[in-house]
């Protein structure tokens, strides 16, 4: 496998093309951003931890019969994933009250949701990403509605798979954003990273957090909380 061309520079990852068209080269970047990108800092090894732990949570999906875009790590901080068109919804499921939605609705943080909420976030960074209804994306033509479907109903898969294997390994799945991809074939698969910048993960019993919350507000070092899940997640031995 040759890795060429830069096809895309994100905040947080770089994708190359390969010289298989259906294969693309990620790279997971130091850089750390936070509030569409008003907060900017590099984080040495931050690529790294998000590499390994992204490698091994779609292992652990993969363990469960749950497809994704993800082949193969291929170093510490790249793999190699499926070319896939990204539906521009960003997918986020919940288990506990936190981030923005209990600024959106005043709930506690903390709070248990059973059964989880899913909600859809329109990708565009310039209006901020904002929360939309099926409705919208239907207006938006954003995804078709058999789509919309097929996602609420792979997100409360990948949900109910990740939250056990972090239980396990003592943490809580607060919350996460997924987003997915089309392949050439038209089949709908889970794309782009799960990460500690894409989830709220807490300590199963204090509640500490060890996720990107800490950046965002400065409550703690990133890459402490980071090392701290990969170490949880058996990452001596994926490292
Ligand atoms: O900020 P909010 O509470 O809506 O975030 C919900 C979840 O989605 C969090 O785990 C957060 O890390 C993730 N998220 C993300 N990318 C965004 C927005 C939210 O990974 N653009």
């Amino acid at each position: 496998m040759e890795k060429r061309g830069l096809l895309y520079e994100g905040k947080a990852k770089k994708l190359f093309v390969t010289d298989d068209p259906s294969l693309l080269w990620v790279e997971y970047k130091d850089e750390a951003t936070a509030f569409n990108g008003e907060k900017k800092d590099n984080m040495t090894g931050k690529g790294r931890l998000n590499n390994e732990i992204s490698s091994i949570l779609f292992d652990s999906l993969h363990a469960g019969g749950i497809a994704t875009h993800f082949v193969q790590r291929l170093s510490e901080t790249e793999q190699l994933v499926k070319k896939t068109d990204i539906i521009p919804l960003e997918v986020v499921v919940r288990n506990i009250v936190a981030g923005s939605l209990k600024k959106r609705t005043g709930m506690s943080e903390g709070e248990e949701l059973a059964p989880a909420i899913v909600e859809f976030y329109y990708k565009d960074d310039d209006l901020g990403d904002p929360l939309i209804n099926e409705d919208h994306i239907r207006a938006l033509q954003a995804a078709t509605a058999e789509q919309v479907k097929e996602l609420k109903k792979q997100a409360l898969e990948i949900n109910e798979t990740l939250k056990s294997y972090f239980l396990e390994n003592d943490l809580l799945l607060v919350d996460f954003k997924l987003e997915f991809g089309v392949t050439q074939e038209g089949i709908v698969l889970l794309a782009d990273e799960i990460s500690p910048d894409t989830c709220r993960l807490w300590d199963k019993d204090t509640k500490e957090k060890f996720d990107k919350d800490l950046y965002r507000f400065g409550i703690g070092s990133l890459q402490d909380g980071y090392s701290e899940i990969l170490k949880r997640l058996g990452g001596a031995k994926h490292g």
